[in-house]
Order: structure tokens, then sequence, then C-alpha cells
């Protein structure tokens, strides 16, 4: 029987995972489910933000579905030393399950192309595979300090490091459509130049099959939102492709549309790769889309049950078209979208 460890979190985070979780009980009834305490609240109960209960329950887990963490720009949270911030245990979470590769899917799914303010013309067909490296760069590294009027963080990779994460995008370029996009900023940073240097020569000794190309970061902000339909996979660093995926999540038309697998030498992390949303928690009102295909990406990716996974996205498609929730223009709230799912997930698939 599979364990999954849920991790609500903060803000819409204990939202978005109730919603995640009863589609996850529906679809895979046998899987044990246990919950456990991130982030600010935490920090609240434990003392700290990602307690030794919440650290051991991973020791025999399959897979791990995470909401949540953070608070808003006024929260007390922000004023802890770092390591006590909702954020860092978060990182720490990542860490401790060695995922390093972060995979963020950007697809527009067929008939679902109004919900996006591209024009329909280029939101159509889109599907992006946004490989991120999750475990190092400029959020891990130890050179660090602020002090008086300076301050400064370093952004640090070894070939290991970029070898593993493009390892990963090469070898889901296969399955797709054999192309990938390295992302990073050679023309400037002496870091990029190992990154391009390495995720070539990696093609050139492994993946000679598979078409690569590179492009500079600035530029790829502005061609992935200009010019999507030319992007199959995009590899990159931490930073860039945490603000990339969020630039990329008006392709679908909503944060709330973005799930996410992190990959890599343990069980896998699956999460909505939006915020804890202080603006709108407590109401109700977000969207668990993200969330619920989160546990699609669980499915798949952790516990090999594709056609479980399959049943997931083609409800979520269908509650989308007929339910969509407020950030993608419509009305329903949260229970409104899952109970939507939840009932599609019982319509036989036409076709
Ligand atoms: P955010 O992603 O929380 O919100 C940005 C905007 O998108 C807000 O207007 C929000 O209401 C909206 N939004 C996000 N998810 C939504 C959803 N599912 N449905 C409807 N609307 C949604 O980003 P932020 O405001 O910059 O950050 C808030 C907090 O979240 C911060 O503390 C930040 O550190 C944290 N954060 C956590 C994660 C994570 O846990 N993985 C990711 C990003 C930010
Ligand atoms: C994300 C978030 C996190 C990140 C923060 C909350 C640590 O923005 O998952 O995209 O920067 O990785
Ligand atoms: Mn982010």
């Amino acid at each position: 029987m599979p364990k999954i460890v849920t991790l609500p979190g903060d803000g819409i985070g204990p939202e978005v995972t109730a919603a995640a979780v009863a589609v996850l009980r529906e679809v895979a009834p046998d899987v044990t489910i246990e919950e456990h305490a991130i982030g600010g609240g935490a920090y609240e109960a434990h003392g700290e933000p990602f307690p030794a209960a919440t650290r051991d329950a991973l020791k025999d887990a399959d897979a791990v579905l995470l909401g949540t963490v953070g608070g808003a720009h006024d929260s007390p949270w922000n004023k802890l030393p770092r390591p006590l911030r909702p954020e860092s245990g978060l990182l720490s979470l990542r860490k401790a399950l060695g995922c390093y590769a972060n995979l963020r899917p950007v697809r527009v799914q067929p008939g679902l192309e109004h919900l996006s303010p591209l024009k329909p013309e280029l939101a159509r067909g889109v599907d992006i595979l946004i490989v991120r490296e999750l475990l190092g760069g400029i959020y891990f590294d130890g050179d660090r300090k602020i002090e008086g009027d300076t301050a400064y963080n370093t952004m640090r990779y070894t070939t290991p490091e970029v070898e593993r994460v493009a390892d990963m995008a090469f070898w889901a370029a296969e399955q797709r459509k054999g192309r990938v996009t390295s992302v990073d900023k050679a023309n400037v940073l002496e870091v990029s130049e190992l990154w391009r240097r390495d995720v070539q020569a990696l093609r050139d000794r492994k993946y000679r099959g598979v078409h690569l190309n590179h492009e500079y970061v600035d530029s790829v902000a502005m061609l992935i939102v200009s010019d999507p339909g030319r992007y199959d996979v995009i590899v990159t660093e931490n930073l860039f492709g945490d603000i990339l995926s969020d630039l990329a999540a008006v392709i679908p038309g909503s944060l709330g549309l973005m799930p996410s697998a992190s990959l890599g030498d343990g069980p896998g992390l699956f999460e909505p790769i939006h915020g804890s949303a202080p603006d709108i928690a407590g109401k109700g009102i977000a969207n668990p889309a993200a969330a619920i295909m989160s546990v699609g990406m669980l499915l798949r990716h952790g516990l090999s049950r594709s056609d479980a996974a399959n049943a997931v996205d083609r409800a979520v498609a269908l509650a989308l078209r007929a339910h969509p929730t407020r950030d993608l223009g419509g009305t329903a709230d949260t229970q409104t979208f899952t109970r939507a799912v939840l009932d599609a997930m019982e319509t036989p698939a036409v076709g």
C-alpha cells in the first residue's frame, strides 16, 4: 500500500491540498495518507518550519504532496532569522528529498484556449516542459551575507549538478518532440558558460538524437509568451526557472493551472508552483486545479499509474470548461470546482 505524505502548509495551501486529497482518495483508494506540518504553521506549532516529525515521515513515503508555504509581505514570519522562515522549510524539504529536477509543464488543453490572455492561435496546442534545477545555484550556496550596506549571494554550479538535471531534460525530450532549449546568461556569467558547455557536452555524448539549442534568459522571457509554440523542453538553473515558470503561467491563463513534480534520488515531491496567495487565503475561492494536476503528476511519476493520471487530467479539463474559477474569469469557488472534477471522473471517457 503506497504511503503519501501530505504537507498542506500555509495560506491557500490547506484549501487546495484538501481538494487534491479528495481527488487522490477517489482515484487511488488504496493509498495511505499521512498529514504533516511545514512552513509558517509548523514554526508556530513546533518552533521550526521543517520539524523532525515531518522529516521522519518522509523515510518510508512513496511520494510527497505539498500545498504552499509563506505569509504576506507584512507577516512577522519575514522578520525571523532566515533558517526559521517558512520558505526555508520548503528548501530544506527539497534538499532532504534530493529532488534536483523540478518538472513544470505548461499546457493549453484542447478547447481551453479561451482561458489564455494570448491570442487563441498562439495559445493553441502549447505543450512546454520547463525543467528547473532545484537544489543548486544562488538558492543554496553558503557564500552569502547581509552586513551593513552590503549584501551578496553566490550562483555556483558544478558539472555533476548540471549534468544530472540536463540528463533528466534530455530523457524527457526523448519521450516528447525531441527538442531541448537550454536557457542561460552565458554572455555575461561564468556560471552560465559552464552550464552551456556541460549541457552541450552531455547532448553530444549521450543524446545525439535530441535537438539542442541555447538561448539567453532575457530573450526567452519575451519569446515564451509571444511565441510559446517554439518550445518543447526548456532546461535552466534554479532562479531562472523560478521566474520563467511564473511567467509561463500566463499562457494557460493562471498560476492556478501550473502543477509540478520534483524528482531525484528519493520519493518525488508534487506541488503547485503558486504561493500561499495571502490576498485570497481563507475565502474558499482559490483555484485547486494546479494542486489536483499535481496529484496527476504524483500518480504518473510517483506511483507509475498513468491510467489514473490520465483520468485526473481529463476530469480537470472538463471541470475547467464547465466551471472556471475566478482567477480564470469564472465564478466557481474551490468546492464547486473540486466537486466538478470528482463528478467528471465518474463520467466515462468518450472516444
Ligand atoms: P502567490 O503565487 O502566492 O500569488 C500571486 C498571485 O496569484 C496572487 O494574486 C494570488 O492570489 C494569485 N494566485 C496564486 N495561486 C492561486 C490560485 N491557486 N488560485 C487563484 N489565485 C492564485 O505569490 P506571492 O503573493 O508572491 O507570494 C505569497 C507567499 O507565497 C510568499 O510568502 C511566498 O514566499 C510564498 N510562495 C510559496 C511558494 C510555495 O510554497 N511553493 C511558491 C511561491 C510563493
Ligand atoms: C516556488 C517558490 C519557492 C522557490 C519559494 C517559496 C522558496 O517560489 O516553488 O516556485 O523560489 O522555489
Ligand atoms: Mn516560484
